[in-house]
């Protein structure tokens, strides 16, 4: 048990998949997994373990933003002993060559915000992913064939259309990090993972941009988010 989980020592796999929304890791387990078992419910973060393809596997929601995923990876790792969280989530992009409903694996990634002061006292506001599971989820799309765009990202604290002045954030951020669109959780699990010693990842879908204005159907939303999550999938049984 932890202080924000409730699952016994040994009720959660090795690995774990990272959905925000914790009706997402229910349906992953449901349509997903077998043999799931829930085994917490702490503040409605839903996590189940079972089995996909012969493998153990957890999916447990994050929640939104920095500080929440923060806590719960914090806890996999450090009581839980969990070697890899691969996030899947969504994003929105900034730049023309993200298109809508691409899939997209998190290289690196930039924040303007202080996680990492917070944590352990460093100005650290760029970070990448793990060279280990990056390569092992590279290796399964093209066996699937999977497409994927991959680079880097900025980690937010507000989501990107609610800004006032969306312009003037991005071109805060650095032009070196070449941000291809926001989310808000990769930079604290990332660094979670690197400061713990863990290994972690991010695919995204893309759910939104500055650059197109068409809306997205929820069946088109559940679609691409059927692919990112089998990605997800193959690439844990290799782990
Ligand atoms: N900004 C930040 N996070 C997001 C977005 C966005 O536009 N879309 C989905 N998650």
């Amino acid at each position: 048990m932890a202080v924000h989980n409730e699952a016994k020592i040994g009720e959660i796999a090795k690995t774990v998949l990272m959905p925000g929304d914790p009706m997402r890791a229910k349906y992953i387990a449901e349509n997903f997994l077998e043999d799931y078992k829930l085994v917490n419910q702490v503040r409605g973060m839903l996590a189940f373990t079972g089995k996909y393809k012969g493998k153990e596997i957890t999916v447990m929601a994050s929640g939104m933003g920095m500080p929440s995923i923060g806590i719960y990876a914090h806890e996999l790792y450090k009581i839980y002993d969990v070697d890899n969280i691969i996030r899947i989530g969504s994003c929105g992009g900034h730049v023309e060559k993200l298109k809508l409903l691409d899939v997209v694996l998190v290289d690196g990634v930039y924040t303007e915000g202080n996680f990492a002061k917070n944590l352990t006292g460093n100005e650290c506001h760029f970070i990448k992913a793990s060279n280990y599971l990056n390569k092992v989820i590279e290796d399964t799309a093209q066996e699937i064939n999977q497409k994927y765009v991959k680079g880097n990202m900025a980690c937010t604290e507000c989501f990107d259309p609610y800004l006032d002045d969306p312009m003037s954030f991005t071109n805060r951020i650095p032009k070196e990090y070449e941000a291809m669109g926001s989310e808000m959780e990769s930079f604290a699990l990332f660094y979670t993972a690197n400061h713990l010693g863990k290994n972690a990842a991010c695919l995204l879908t893309v759910s939104d941009s500055l650059c197109f204005k068409e809306e997205l159907t929820s069946e088109q939303r559940q679609l691409s988010m059927n692919d990112m999550i089998k990605l997800a999938l193959e690439a844990s049984i290799k782990l």
